[in-house]
């Protein structure tokens, strides 16, 4: 792939936006019986939306819900409903169905349903399907809170996620029947946007693995206290959504913060810049990009006190010694990675940040201005972005879409870098070697 080929399939992709990992993805829609099938409607509406093909598969019960015309006018493509529709049959028999999917997703998956699943019947069309696919299957389970609490059904749920069915949901609420608890099914854009996670990858960093680091670290003072600062975390966990949402294989080391894991991202939980560096060391094999979002603590207590410190005297001094820098560790190692890093200056950001990114041998730094309510701890941020011969200003955004912005840029660079290394590594070596090669064009 030639570098300028790379870059218009870049711009295509970060055009596309969030959307891109449902696109043309095939969602084979199972529908069973349970007054929350009306939803199941505008889930198809969603789904269609964000570009999948979907194919609407009923059980005979789930037609007193809602009609197969419903679904039919949403999807484009005719309901399948029986196992021996002879026509439907021959334009596409059952075993083909069940390949064709790229996901098999119940919604709403009865009580019976599950029963059936966990038990492996095949006695209608959609459980012979989920029985014949070997794709993903998800469920999003709807009942009677007592129905979902019932042991035989908390058994079937166990088997089935045992087995690596994926669920989603049910949430707790008001129920149909009048009755409050869990059993609703999960709304509509909760199911798209788990369903995602499952789906296979696409983009262009599929087969690569990217390794961040983000949040805050904890240096330990005594048992009860310690040295920290006041990142949240949001730009590293965005960013790990932006590089999953290219293809990649992410993995996110994160220091202590409360935010939710972006889907697909695999999460090594650390608290202090030592359990950071050791964790990072762990994950760092078959990295092919770095980034280092953690507000990583320069400084730690030279030691953690065993006991809680009394206040016995009116002041007290605490020795601190620096930390591994992680960044410039990794940068240092071979084979190395594409190295991206992140500057937060209060001043001079561009003069600091150029001069962060030669002193680490980084590919790529990510500066902004911090202080007051600026970067740390909020939800907008701007950056400036910095390269080897190149320079681009990424004006105040949310945090995820600077994300998506930054990392259309490091999967631009990162792909240019691996083209130009795959034409050195083409290339003649040296003068000899082209004197040979010249030898033996001429013989
Ligand atoms: O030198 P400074 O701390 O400003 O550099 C910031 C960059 O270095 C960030 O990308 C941060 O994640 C990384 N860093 C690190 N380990 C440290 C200090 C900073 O990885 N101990």
């Amino acid at each position: 792939m030639t570098a300028a080929c790379d870059r218009h399939i870049v711009r295509a992709w970060v055009k596309k936006g969030d959307n891109r990992r449902m696109q043309g993805k095939r969602i084979l829609l199972g529908v069973t019986d349970g007054i929350a099938a009306y939803k199941s409607a505008e889930l198809v509406r969603r789904l269609v939306e964000h570009g999948a093909q979907v194919q609407v598969v009923m059980t005979a019960a789930a037609g007193e819900f809602v009609t197969p015309t419903t679904f039919q006018a949403l999807s484009g493509r005719t309901v399948r409903t029986d196992l021996w529709d002879a026509a439907a049959e021959a334009a596409m028999g059952h075993i083909e169905l069940a390949r064709w999917a790229d996901l098999v997703l119940v919604a709403p998956a009865s009580a019976d349903f599950l029963a059936r699943l966990a038990h492996g019947l095949a006695d209608d069309l959609l459980s012979t399907l989920c029985l014949a696919t070997a794709a993903p299957i998800a469920l999003a389970p709807a009942m009677n809170h007592l129905m979902w609490s019932n042991a035989a059904t908390r058994a079937n749920v166990e088997l089935l996620g045992a087995r690596g069915v994926h669920l989603i949901g049910p949430g707790v609420g008001d129920q149909a029947c009048g009755e409050h608890g869990p059993g609703r099914l999960a709304e509509p854009g909760e199911i798209v946007s788990q369903v995602a996670q499952w789906l296979p990858p696409a983009g262009p960093l599929l087969g690569r693995r990217v390794l961040l680091t983000a949040g805050p670290t904890r240096e330990c003072i005594d048992p009860v206290r310690f040295v920290s600062n006041r990142s949240s975390g949001k730009m590293g966990f965005a960013m790990a959504q932006a590089m999953r949402a290219a293809g990649a294989e992410v993995v996110l080391v994160s220091g202590p913060v409360s935010l939710p894991t972006p889907p697909g991202v695999r999460r090594v939980d650390v608290e202090s810049a030592e359990q950071m560096y050791a964790a990072v060391q762990r994950e760092l094999p078959g990295t092919a990009i770095f980034i280092g979002t953690a507000a990583v603590a320069d400084y730690r207590p030279l030691a953690c006190a065993p006991q809680k410190i009394k206040k016995n005297s009116d002041s007290l001094a605490l020795e601190l010694t620096r930390t591994t820098d992680i960044l410039a560790q990794v940068s240092a190692s071979a084979p190395r990675p594409f190295m991206v890093g992140f500057a937060a200056e209060t001043n001079a950001v561009e003069h600091y940040a150029l001069a962060k990114l030669l002193a680490k041998n980084l590919d790529l730094i990510a500066a902004n201005e911090v202080g007051h309510t600026k970067a740390f701890d909020c939800d907008d941020n701007s950056l400036l972005v910095l390269w080897r011969g190149g320079r681009l200003e990424l004006p105040v955004a949310s945090k995820q879409e600077l994300a998506r912005a930054l990392s259309g840029v490091i999967v631009e660079q990162f792909l240019a870098q691996q083209a130009a290394h795959e034409r050195d590594s083409s290339a003649p070596r040296d003068g000899a070697e082209l004197a040979t090669r010249e030898g033996a064009r001429a013989s």
